[in-house]
């Protein structure tokens, strides 16, 4: 899929994609630098789009580890797929919300969301929450970025600190809300 196609697929969902332009480098670049991806083993993406943050992540992690890709657009799927084709990661059409489903038992080091939180439902929005707080191993982190400064209060109900980073360098400019325990 070429880059307009994909900016098309963006705006023509504009009610499950809540964005109306893929986050930019600078964001990025932002966002991965809250992680210290040196031996982490296992790393999961919520909301991949176009695989701008995925394309981060991949740059920075161990050939080693692996990479779980949460995104519910079918079309998003395919143009991540054939822009990943490392056995390594792993590009799962399903919503974050199924995330215990794929982990199995299994826990991960850090985890990387562009999801439209203030489009999701309250209950799903909870569960996902819910789940990628107890999926992740100690001294792990939840990484989310957002819009609205106002976020924050939605992630202290499940995290004990969030940490917050600004960039201009995005339309809009964005924050990066880094959750611990
Ligand atoms: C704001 S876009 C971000 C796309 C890209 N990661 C970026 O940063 O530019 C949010 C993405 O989350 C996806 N999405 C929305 N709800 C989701 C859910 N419950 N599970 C997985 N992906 C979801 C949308 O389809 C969209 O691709």
């Amino acid at each position: 899929m070429t880059k307009p196609n994909l900016l098309l697929e963006l705006y023509s969902n504009l009610s499950t994609t809540g964005a109306l332009t893929f986050s930019s480098k600078a964001l990025v670049k932002k966002m991965v630098s809250q992680a210290d991806l040196k031996g982490a083993k296992l790393i999961v993406e919520m909301g991949g789009g176009d695989g701008s943050i995925t394309q981060g992540i991949v740059d920075e992690m161990d050939s080693s580890a692996e990479l779980l890709v949460f995104e519910i657009n079918t079309s998003f799927c395919e143009a991540m797929e054939k822009q990943f084709p490392q056995e390594n990661v792993h590009i799962i059409n399903a919503s974050a919300d199924e995330l215990n489903a794929y982990l199995k038992g299994r826990k991960a080091d850090f985890i990387f969301s562009s999801l439209p939180f203030s489009l999701i439902p309250k209950d799903v929005v909870d569960s996902i929450l819910k789940q990628a707080n107890a999926a992740l191993v100690e001294g792990g982190a939840f990484i989310q970025i957002c819009y609205s400064y106002l976020l924050k209060n939605l992630f202290q109900k499940y995290f004990k600190k969030v940490s917050i980073s600004f960039t201009l360098k995005n339309l809009p400019p964005a924050f990066v809300m880094a959750c611990k325990d």
